[in-house]
């Protein structure tokens, strides 16, 4: 085989849980032989619990990674350098067309980084997302890989003039949809049903398990500004028993929030409390119980995307998102962390049923063949 032959080589990266899901229906995408393009997975490792990383790659059937960089937990700087050091060489050997990254974790900026400084092109999928908040270190992760990004595809339209705003060209940015929705839409048959997932992961702190006949709502937390301060983080806990006294709440603990909430000694409140706590869930188990729930409480950001997917009404424990379709068309309501808020935002969609929504533009399961099908010309055009 010739050079000329050989298919473009897409060395894609994950790191962290929400990149699973994103890449996923990439990996498919890329490799249909139609297209000319091959593509290669490495993960770095900043996630590598068994719940928080193998059970994804199982279940979504995401080929085991070509490459693990096994870098594991740290402080941001750590992990960030620690990625950075042990991409260089893999890139090296590989010399692929362009690295491919998703999303905001700390794993996408760390690889861009590394690849742009060796003039490997950058793709970023979900790229142009702005909460404006850069206390959060998500939001220094979307500007700066946005910045150094060749071909930057993005989920919805308020994610363009973010990018333009900041200088970026126009001809490189493409509305391609969310992956994130293909990942949901290709795998909503399969859901685990909630009954079955409470069966299959008694947690051993957990309190007895609630009556969940009449319903129930979902919590996640993990955010450092929610979590990683013991005040902030009382409160809410606090807020989830209150709420729990009108909706049995299930509420899959991050890891990073159960450690918290340990060296806080706050697990008393959720043990008395009609809360139960359940080990960080797979795709499956997560997806089955956030379709049947009354309604969601998270910080997370994927959260607020599948609700809206689903048409289940979220209510976002954060002053602000990077992701205002979710609110302008979709099922999400911002509350913040103000207990009032969030108690008065509960009532009111426990009486109405929440917001209804939308699902917005190009959310239609497609959106990796889209991106597939430009990154496959865009390649022609390198030299
Ligand atoms: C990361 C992402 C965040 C994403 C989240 C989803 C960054 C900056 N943040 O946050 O955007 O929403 O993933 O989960 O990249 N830990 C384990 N096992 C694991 C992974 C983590 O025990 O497999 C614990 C460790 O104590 C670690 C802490 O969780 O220090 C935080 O992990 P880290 O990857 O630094 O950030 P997340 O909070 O998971």
């Amino acid at each position: 085989m010739t050079d000329i032959d050989k298919p473009a080589q897409i060395l894609c990266v994950v790191g962290a849980r929400p990149n699973f899901m994103k890449i996923a229906p990439i990996m498919r995408a890329l490799n249909n032989p139609d297209l000319g393009l091959s593509a290669c997975l490495l993960h770095t490792g900043q996630h590598y619990d068994a719940a928080m990383k193998k059970s994804f790659f199982d279940q979504l059937q995401i080929p085991e990674p070509d490459i693990d960089l096994g870098v594991g937990s740290g402080s941001h700087a750590v992990q960030t350098a620690e990625i950075m050091k042990r991409f260089e060489p893999v890139l090296d050997e590989i010399i692929p067309k362009a690295v491919l990254v998703v999303g905001d974790v700390n794993s996408t900026i760390a690889c861009a980084l590394v690849a742009v400084k060796k003039n490997v092109p950058v793709i970023h999928v979900e790229a142009g997302l702005r909460s404006g908040d850069r206390a959060m270190p998500e939001e220094i992760n979307r500007v700066l890989t946005d910045q150094i990004s060749d071909l930057l595809f993005t989920t919805e339209k308020t994610a363009e003039p973010n990018l333009t705003n900041e200088g970026i060209d126009v001809g490189r940015i493409h509305f391609a949809g969310n992956v994130m929705i293909d990942t949901l839409l290709f795998n909503l048959d399969r859901a685990v049903s909630t009954e079955q997932t409470i069966e299959a992961s008694p947690y051993p702190e957990s309190s007895a398990l609630p009556d969940l006949s009449k319903g129930y709502g979902l919590v996640t937390l993990h955010r450092p500004s929610n979590v990683d301060e013991p005040i902030v983080l009382e409160r809410l806990l606090k807020v989830l028993g209150q709420v729990s006294t009108e909706l049995p709440l299930i509420f899959p603990v991050h890891p990073r929030t159960k450690n918290k909430i340990a060296e806080a000694g706050l697990e008393p409140l959720i043990a008395n409390a009609n809360v139960y706590c359940l080990p960080p869930l797979g795709y499956l188990e997560m997806l089955g119980v956030m379709k049947d729930a009354k309604l969601v409480l998270t910080d997370s950001g994927g959260i607020q995307e599948e609700t809206t997917a689903l048409g289940v009404p979220c209510i976002t424990l954060r002053e602000n998102t990077e992701r205002p379709i979710t609110v302008e068309e979709g099922t999400n309501t911002i509350v913040g962390s103000d207990p009032d808020k969030i108690l008065a935002c509960v009532s009111n969609t426990l009486e109405t049923g929440g917001k209804s929504g939308m699902v917005p533009e190009l959310w239609d399961g497609k959106a990796a063949e889209r991106i597939a099908k430009i990154i496959s010309d865009w390649v022609k055009t390198l030299s």
